[in-house]
């Protein structure tokens, strides 16, 4: 997907850039001025890396999934407030393997409290709708996102329970578990999509 980055910004915002194992950040460097990482959480080593960068690369410290403190099922998303403020900033925001993730510790939470499965399944939607309405806010954003996986080459399944995709301009598969990995010996493959949003 780099190629259908801008060649040149001020800033590009990572969203989910977590360890930064699938974001060229060298090549981020070289297009944008300042690199913007996005994540619940930062890791050491990447908060390390942002402070030796002079400025050009910064960590926001974000829940990018719009639910804000409630514990229970939201009454709204809200993708309103400085840290959304400053991603629609950007000349660029790359969502990379976050998508699918954003529902994932949601979903268990909601589910734990016994709320009904239709009104989770609801919930978790209008936050996926709401990432991807996020992206469209933006000036230029990409999406890479798991939409799907399958164990031992059955069928695929939804990772992102029907939310619509725009048709990807790249698609690939990735092994996520290879054979041995798993205790279970399965295999399982996540099919990953590369879209270009706005
Ligand atoms: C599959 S990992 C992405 C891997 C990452 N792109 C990399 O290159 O290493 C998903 C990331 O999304 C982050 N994440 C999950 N839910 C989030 C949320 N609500 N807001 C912000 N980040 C979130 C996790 O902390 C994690 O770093």
């Amino acid at each position: 997907m780099a190629k259908r980055l801008p060649t040149a910004g001020k800033e590009v915002a990572v969203l989910g850039s977590g360890h930064l194992h699938d974001v060229d950040l060298k090549g981020l460097l070289a297009r944008f001025d300042r690199v913007v990482l996005v994540d619940a959480v930062h890791p050491l080593e990447v908060r390390l890396r942002a402070r030796l960068s002079s400025g050009r690369i910064v960590c926001l410290a974000a829940d990018v999934s719009g639910i804000g403190a409630a514990q229970g099922l939201p009454d709204a998303i809200d993708t309103t407030g400085p840290a959304f403020e400053r991603i629609r900033r950007a000349d660029c925001v790359v969502s990379v393997n976050l998508m699918s993730q954003l529902v994932v510790v949601p979903v268990r939470r909601w589910a734990g409290l016994g709320l009904p499965d239709e009104a989770i399944i609801r919930a978790a939607r209008s936050v996926l709708e709401a990432h991807l309405a996020l992206l469209r806010s933006c000036r230029k954003a990409l999406l890479i996102s798991d939409a799907a996986h399958r164990f031992d080459g059955g069928a695929w399944e939804d990772l992102l329970l029907g939310t619509a995709l725009p048709p990807p301009d790249e698609e690939w598969t990735w092994t996520l578990a290879p054979r041995g990995e798993e205790a279970d010996g399965r295999i399982e493959e996540r099919r990953v999509v590369g879209c270009v949003l706005s």
